[in-house]
């Protein structure tokens, strides 16, 4: 399958060389990351979007990238303390930032009525933005509406990363992504 590469300028820097599939269309997006940073530069974009109560689902395999693009998305936001997956507890609560920043991961959670159980719902509804590491084990529980991420292995330094956007309101987000990312 043929390639485009796009070359992602903004005043803050060069995102770097990044692959973007022509089979991306108008509620998708799906980008070839190149490195740990430029995954990280890609959710920090996403992060400066980002507005109070969006939920954004990430998938993916071990080590695809998800908290590393968590990272980034933080730093977007303005969180300055560092991030890093939650191991026993559901979410890492972040406040530093222009919005709360909910990060949850699921991967220890057996399944959705126990992240219900132990205050999903709460962040659901919350003021902040939402990132749920591992969202596939509890998509029965997910509101509809919601940017679904899902990272694979490329191979040792790519990943690729698929953007879905369900619902007007992450169509319009995504729409800005692609704007600020790619120009
Ligand atoms: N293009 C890339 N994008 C993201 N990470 C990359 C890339 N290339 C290499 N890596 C490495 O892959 C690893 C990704 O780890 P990360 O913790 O983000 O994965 P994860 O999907 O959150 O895994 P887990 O399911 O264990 O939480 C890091 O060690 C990172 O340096
Ligand atoms: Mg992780």
């Amino acid at each position: 399958m043929e390639i485009e590469t796009r070359f992602g300028w903004r005043e803050n820097g060069f995102l770097g060389n990044v692959i973007v599939s022509p089979v991306s269309n108008d509620h998708t997006l799906d980008i070839i990351s190149h490195s740990a940073a430029q995954t990280q530069r890609l959710g920090a974009r996403l992060g400066e979007l980002a507005r109070a109560g969006d939920v954004f689902c990430l998938e993916g395999e071990l080590s695809s990238g998800k908290t590393c693009f968590t990272q980034g998305l933080g730093r977007g936001l303005g969180v300055l303390e560092s991030i890093h997956s939650p191991t026993f507890i559901l979410a890492n609560e972040h406040r530093g930032g222009r919005l709360p920043l909910y990060h949850i991961d699921v991967y220890r959670v057996r399944g959705a009525d126990e992240a219900i159980g132990i205050g999903l719902d709460d962040y659901l509804s919350g003021d902040g933005v939402c990132v749920i590491e591992w969202a596939e084990k509890i998509r029965a529980v997910l509101p509809p509406e919601r940017l679904w991420i899902k990272f694979r292995h490329v191979d040792a330094n790519k990943r690729g990363i698929f953007i879905e956007a369900c619902g007007a309101s992450y169509q319009a987000l995504l729409d800005q992504f692609r704007v600020s990312a790619f120009g």
